[in-house]
């Protein structure tokens, strides 16, 4: 059998866990909110018309921001047609999915939602057709406690304590030429150092995320992040990363191993992010917002006809049925982000229901788990504390796409306070299970509390409305912990995590 090495050293700390890590991404996309989170006539919708099957199935995937409302969606949306009375709120043309808006989900609605959800809001500001003006009034729409225009339109709209958004985004995706709007690096860049001058002048304590590249495949990636935060440096705290995975062409090798992508887009990032502050000389960290990050089948959506010509209502896009293979690295790219802590401070798992999402609805029917649904909320729930990198010794093999990948990967974490510690593990070979030993001496532990697996003999197993818990959690059998050390063997293309106290 083959076997790996772990140490986990307590002294190791990444960082102290931030809840954000956990966040995720709602934008008015397909039935994302139209049917998915929103559904008047749905037996279990509240007076708002949500649905709260679905607000039960997020509180247990453990999800904590939620970035709203988009997005390619955001560079052409106006605030302002989503507030007051619902009746009069007009119905637009949304060009970046090529569907008709209703507006009847608009900010207030949706900061009652995440108040709901027990989520925090997280909203993004258009800077595709619009700019500062609108972005301030928006501000001043959800944050002024009251005795100015704004804030008086709010409570007049019945939200009578301001929304308090501490995290914004200065647009979508700007880089990307499918963004309605698209800018240079260079206008980009001075457009977003004056939106956020502007908005901190109203309030320097909001935490302000200026656009990343949209992928580590974009020809500007690098270059974009250095031109941006060459204008906007001092005026933002976190700059963006957006990442999307899919196997191609049956290499599932390949697939497996994408969180070394995502490694390398995290190191690209930091380093250029760096650079820009060492040569202002200035003493802040520019941290990192993973603002989107998944599974997503584009290839497939590009090539179908989903996005028609027609102008619909909330049709079906995007809405990809995940298999254990797609659970196995959407954990391992959580993983990667928590490795990366310390610098990875806020993350958005996109998108929360039916569009490339872990929850799935049909409309006036069940809500129901996907396979990634579990490794998300699983390390949501047992991650507390602080991250600790583990040491691993373990063989590689070969990749097309990302070239030598151990066939391993973890993390750990430790709540010293509560006595409590948990490890996350991915085996990424497709044939070979893999006793894995963990040196955890340091952090005296004495009981495994808990130890669960995502694998299946069918590494494309999904579950689907006609067969909704054909996947799901197994207990990981065999985890022993003995003088210190955990033994634990790992089936093949499997995610585990191991909770000890
Ligand atoms: O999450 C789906 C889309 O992916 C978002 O609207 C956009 O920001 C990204 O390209």
């Amino acid at each position: 059998m083959v076997t790996a090495e772990i140490v986990i050293d307590p002294a190791a700390v990444v960082a102290p866990i931030d809840r954000r890590i956990f966040g995720s991404f709602v934008e008015h996309l397909g039935r994302c909110v139209y049917d998915g989170i929103y559904e008047p006539t749905h037996p279990t919708a509240n007076d708002d018309g949500f649905r709260l099957d679905v607000v039960d199935l997020v509180k247990e995937l453990g999800s904590t921001t939620v970035r709203y409302p988009g997005g390619n969606f955001v560079s052409g949306y106006r605030w302002e047609d989503g507030v007051g009375p619902r009746e009069s709120r007009p119905v637009r043309r949304d060009l970046a999915w090529h569907t008709l808006e209703t507006n009847q989900v608009g900010t207030d609605e949706f900061a009652r939602w995440c108040a709901l959800t027990g989520s925090e809001l997280m909203l993004a500001v258009n800077l595709g057709t619009r700019g500062i003006d609108a972005a301030l009034d928006l501000l001043e729409y959800t944050n002024h406690p009251s005795g100015t225009a704004l804030s008086d339109q709010r409570i007049a709209n019945g939200s009578v304590e301001p929304h308090n958004v501490r995290m914004w985004c200065l647009g979508n995706e700007m880089d990307g030429p499918w963004q309605t709007g698209y800018m240079t690096a260079d206008d980009y860049g001075k457009l977003a150092a004056r939106t956020a001058q502007a908005m901190k002048a109203a309030d320097k304590t909001l935490e302000l995320v200026v656009c990343g590249s949209s992928g580590s495949n974009m020809a500007t990636f690098g270059d974009w992040e250095r031109t941006v935060l060459e204008h906007s440096y001092e005026h933002v705290d976190f700059i963006s990363c957006h990442a999307y995975y899919q196997e191609y062409g049956g290499d599932l090798g390949s697939f497996l191993a994408s969180s070394l992508d995502m490694q390398y887009f995290i190191e690209t990032v930091v380093s250029t992010a760096d650079h820009v502050g060492n040569k202002l000389r200035s003493a802040k960290k520019i941290k990192l917002s993973f603002d989107e990050w998944n599974i997503w089948y584009l290839e497939e959506h590009q090539q179908s006809d989903e996005i028609s010509d027609e102008w619909l209502v909330a049709p079906r896009q995007l809405e990809d049925v995940y298999s254990v293979a797609d659970a196995v690295v959407l954990g391992n790219l959580l993983i990667t982000l928590l490795k990366n802590h310390d610098r990875v401070a806020s993350a958005s798992l996109a998108q929360l229901v039916n569009v490339i999402a872990p929850i799935r609805t049909e409309p006036g029917g069940a809500a129901w788990r996907q396979t990634t649904f579990f490794p998300f909320s699983v390390t949501s729930r047992l991650a507390r504390g602080e991250v600790i990198a583990p040491r691993i010794h373990v063989d590689t093999y070969s990749t097309k796409r990302h070239g030598d990948a151990p066939l391993v990967d973890s993390v750990a974490t430790v709540d010293r306070d509560a006595g409590t510690a948990a490890v996350f593990l991915v085996n990424r070979s497709q044939t070979e299970s893999i006793e894995v030993t963990i040196d955890l001496s340091g952090l005296a532990m004495s009981t495994v509390t808990e130890a669960v697996s995502l694998h299946d003999d069918d590494v494309y197993a999904r579950n689907t409305a006609d067969d909704q818990n054909r996947v799901g959690l197994v207990d990981l059998e065999g985890a022993e912990l003995s003088d210190g050390r955990l033994t634990v063997t790992l089936p093949p293309v499997s995610w585990s995590a191991v909770a000890l106290a």
